[in-house]
């Protein structure tokens, strides 16, 4: 599944800004398999990209196409994973995780497919346990599988792993590239935690600018899983750092 963005412009209109254009002319593809990283700081618009990739929201001017098709709506094979996790307190795990599958009548081995994900996700002893008696972490993972039983072409992650703590945040990441390997999705994963980015990512979109556009876009070619120590994480996570100084600096001078 490619998907092609091509020349998004984004606008808002409310009370306060009238004509806020968040995105301009944003263009670039993504290939099918591919781990998308969004990358930038607080407020340029990531979640507004994800948001359209998902079809949740339309572009106000350009398009984007999956596979040749113009995204105008959600479609069960692009599903999303937000920063907090969004469950219903009063069903099980399993309850849960079947939920939407059950909606789309997309039933076929699917106690089968939520004890399958419940026990990648380490979670197999809790299918009957109800949302309230799970950590946050727990909790994530209970996301994620519900976001990936249904086998989606592509999974859209808005900073899922943001509120967690460093040891759960690193194990979950891990989790989260087993998975990618194994299941063959296509990941567009958002955030503004830059080692996060590289540990997960085969190609980082570094957003800047307001309105946002695309500063670079750096291609990391490290095998995985990776080591966060390793020279070439540590090279480009400078690289990085040197573009987002020089976007910040461009920033200001226009203040
Ligand atoms: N529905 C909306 N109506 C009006 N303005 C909006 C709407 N959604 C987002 N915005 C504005 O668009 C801009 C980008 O918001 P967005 O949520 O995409 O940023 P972000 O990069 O995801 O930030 P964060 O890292 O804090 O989540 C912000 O200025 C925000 O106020
Ligand atoms: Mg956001």
């Amino acid at each position: 599944m490619k998907i092609d963005i091509e020349n998004i412009t984004k606008t808002y209109s409310d009370a306060r800004k009238p004509d806020h254009v968040v995105l301009q002319d944003v263009s670039f593809a993504i290939g099918s398999g591919d781990f998308v990283i969004i990358l930038g700081e607080s407020g340029c618009g990531k979640t507004t990209l994800l948001n359209l990739l998902a079809g949740l929201e339309l572009p106000t001017k350009g398009r984007i196409r999956v596979d040749g098709d113009i995204i105008t709506g959600i479609h069960p094979s692009r599903s999303m994973l937000f920063q907090q996790p969004a469950l219903l307190p009063w069903l099980t795990v399993r309850d849960n995780v079947a939920y939407g599958c059950n909606i789309r009548k997309d039933t076929d081995n699917l106690d089968y497919r939520v004890n399958q994900f419940l026990e990648i996700m380490g979670l197999g002893g809790f299918a009957t346990a109800r949302p309230g008696q799970l950590s946050l972490g727990m909790a994530q993972r209970v996301c994620l599988a519900r976001a990936l039983v249904g086998h989606p072409e592509v999974l859209l992650l808005d900073e899922p792993f943001a509120s967690l703590d460093t040891f759960t945040q690193a194990h979950i990441q891990e989790e989260l590239v087993n998975l990618w390997l194994s299941e063959n999705f296509t990941a567009v994963f958002v955030t503004h935690d830059i080692d996060e980015a590289i540990y997960l990512g085969n190609k980082i979109i570094l957003l800047a600018g307001d309105p946002a556009n695309i500063t670079d876009i750096f291609e990391v070619k490290e095998s995985y899983p990776r080591d966060r120590n390793h020279l070439g994480f540590k090279q480009i996570r400078n690289n990085i750092l040197e573009r987002f100084k020089n976007a910040y600096l461009a920033k200001r001078t226009l203040l």
